[in-house]
């Protein structure tokens, strides 16, 4: 069995943290398997229990309209979330929650290898890329950390709720747009 089949086999069966007694489905993620970017939530609300997909709900929706912006969608990026399992009533995963699942996502991410890694909200920017992340202030801007590019934008949810927070996704979505072209320059560059 390949490497992607046992880590989805473990996940499917995982009862690592409180919310396995919860979920209908485990949602474990989507995509291409070596996409050169990856999105990644904080975990699945009611319609991605049931479907066991991520950002398949309301907020999915609008994700999908926000990556065809920039050409970008569930055949040539991979998206999964922190937390594989719905926490009720869609409420915050609680750290312990995100401790015991986070070794699915750092298995995903180590088979993915991005060379961009997109957080979507603060949960997933805390988890990812500092546990101090203030996303009003900070989202948009980038690190490099071994190699990837790592940023965070406004999870869809917020800009469903908050239009006033949409120009400047959008400045950050074509900020994810002109990093890809960057890496696929340098990918170039280095192929013989
Ligand atoms: N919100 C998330 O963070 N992830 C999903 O998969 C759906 C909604």
């Amino acid at each position: 069995m390949g490497e992607w089949e046992s880590l989805e086999m473990l996940c499917q069966d995982c009862t690592r943290c409180g919310l396995c007694r919860t979920r209908k489905n485990v949602v474990f993620g989507v995509g291409v398997k070596d996409a050169d970017i990856m999105f990644i939530g904080e975990g699945p609300g009611e319609q991605e229990d049931l479907q066991g997909e991520p950002f398949v709900g309301a907020a999915g929706k609008f994700l999908d309209d926000m990556l065809s912006i920039i050409g970008i969608n569930r055949r040539n990026c991979y998206i999964a979330n922190v937390v594989k399992c719905r926490p009720p009533g869609n409420r915050d995963p609680q750290d312990e929650e995100q401790d015991a699942c986070i070794g699915y996502l750092r298995r995903q991410v180590e088979l993915v290898k991005p060379q961009i890694i997109v957080c979507l909200g603060r949960i997933a920017a805390r988890r990812i890329i500092d546990p101090e992340y203030r996303i009003t202030r900070e989202h948009g801007t980038w690190i490099c950390r071994n190699g990837t590019w790592m940023t965070a934008i406004y999870h869809p949810s917020a800009l469903l709720r908050d239009v006033s927070k949409r120009p400047e996704t959008f400045m950050d979505l074509l900020s994810v747009e002109e990093k890809l072209h960057e890496v696929h320059a340098n990918m170039q560059e280095r192929t013989p």
